[in-house]
């Protein structure tokens, strides 16, 4: 149980212009996702959801992991349009290829691992999320893809 202030939005802002300003995830804004947007929208889509998400349940969670998680979680690099396999298969690979591809420019933590991995849960052999966090970014993950493949988020509703 945490009663969030406003250092808790300052540094949730600070971890995200962090993450933002890095030039690999600059890159994801050359990545088409759902419907017109990018991968860089939706994954500031899904820092600001599982951010809110944590405010309301009032979960103590650890904020820098949170948004590193939610940036790197669908770090595949490639336009779903183009790949040379079936969106189910891409369901099932593209979080290990995202941690892969992270792991080459960030430093990761088993938390902010499992993140990535495990945010298609439930889908088969997607592994369980482990930390509130994971949660968040899963439930935030469907959220906002819904949304986006609906209009109704287009672009990142925040810097
Ligand atoms: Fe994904
Ligand atoms: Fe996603």
């Amino acid at each position: 149980m945490r009663t969030y202030t406003e250092a808790d939005d300052l540094q949730f802002k600070h971890c995200l212009s962090e993450m933002t300003n890095h030039p690999g995830i600059q890159r994801l804004k050359e990545i088409p996702q759902h419907k017109g947007g990018t991968t860089y929208a939706h994954c500031v889509n899904v820092a600001c959801t599982a951010y809110d998400m944590a405010k309301k349940l009032q979960w103590d969670i650890d904020i820098e992991a949170l948004v590193k998680g939610a940036l790197l979680h669908d770090y595949y690099l490639y336009d779903t349009e183009t790949m040379p396999y079936s969106d189910y298969r891409h369901s099932l690979v593209h979080p290990k290829l995202a941690l892969a591809n992270a792991e080459k420019l960030f430093e990761l933590s088993g938390k902010e691992r499992n993140i990535i991995l495990s945010h298609m849960w439930p889908i088969p052999g997607a592994p369980l999320p482990l930390s509130k966090e994971a949660w968040l970014v899963s439930m935030a993950d469907k959220v906002c893809a819904y949304r986006e493949m609906h209009g109704r988020q287009q672009s990142a509703s925040r810097p």
